[in-house]
């Protein structure tokens, strides 16, 4: 309890002032939160992959959309439907997503190529029509270089990380990596929309 009592010997013009202190424990909270916020900080805003709110957030997404696969059914991994769903804002970002969580390490945070080629550019070394990604992710490539996927993702996952890669054609992120194999011809139009979709 404090002591309302106590005054303080100082006197201006007849204004006299009370020794109220701080309880104890409210210093202590305060002392112990300033010593927690650089622990926090550094946890949460310290650039850890997959700690920020943003990328706890993609997680959750990813989540979601998992349970919304049932909506659009299994995916054929054909050119026409990697072509479509790179073009549905929606599912490129659930694309990028499984991107980032699985390919990042090797291919750079925006696909542009690290031990694994540039994916922002018009050079392939693997690919010569869009279904061909969706091979290489299902198969891998190079020897176990570029990992196999078939059994770590969903097929409905390799198709929309697919239509993800194909919409970073031509992007030619900045600091990219140099062209690997040859230039190949442009992507297939997009067919026009069947009917009304479900998005995420
Ligand atoms: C362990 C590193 C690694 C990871 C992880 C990885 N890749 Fe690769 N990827 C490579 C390497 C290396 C190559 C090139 C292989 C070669 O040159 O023989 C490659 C090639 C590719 C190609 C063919 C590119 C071309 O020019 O033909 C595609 C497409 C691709 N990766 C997509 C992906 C996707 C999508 C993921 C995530 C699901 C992924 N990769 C994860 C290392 C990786």
């Amino acid at each position: 309890m404090t002591d309302n009592n106590h005054k303080l010997d100082h006197s201006y013009d007849g204004i006299e002032e009370y020794d109220n202190p701080l309880p104890g424990w409210w210093k202590w909270l305060f002392v112990a939160s300033i010593a927690f916020s650089p622990v926090y900080w550094v946890f949460y805003h310290g650039g850890a992959e997959g700690r920020s709110v943003h990328d706890i957030y993609d997680v959750a997404l990813a989540e979601n959309t998992r349970l919304q696969f049932a909506e659009i059914g299994d995916l054929e991994p054909n050119a026409e439907t990697i072509v479509r769903y790179s073009h549905k804002k929606n599912w490129v970002r659930v694309g990028e997503v499984i991107f980032k969580t699985n390919c990042i390490s090797c291919h750079g945070r925006n696909g542009e190529g690290m031990v694994g080629p540039n994916l922002t550019d018009e050079h392939y070394k693997y690919i010569q029509n869009v279904e061909d990604i969706a091979k290489i992710v299902t198969n891998g490539a190079g020897g176990n270089a570029m990992p196999a996927w078939k059994t770590r993702l969903h097929p409905n996952e390799i198709v929309l990380v697919s239509a993800y890669v194909a919409s970073l054609r031509g992007e030619n992120v900045e600091g990219g990596k140099g062209p690997d194999g040859r230039e190949i011809p442009p992507w297939p139009e997009a067919p026009p929309e069947p009917e009304e979709e479900a998005t995420p």
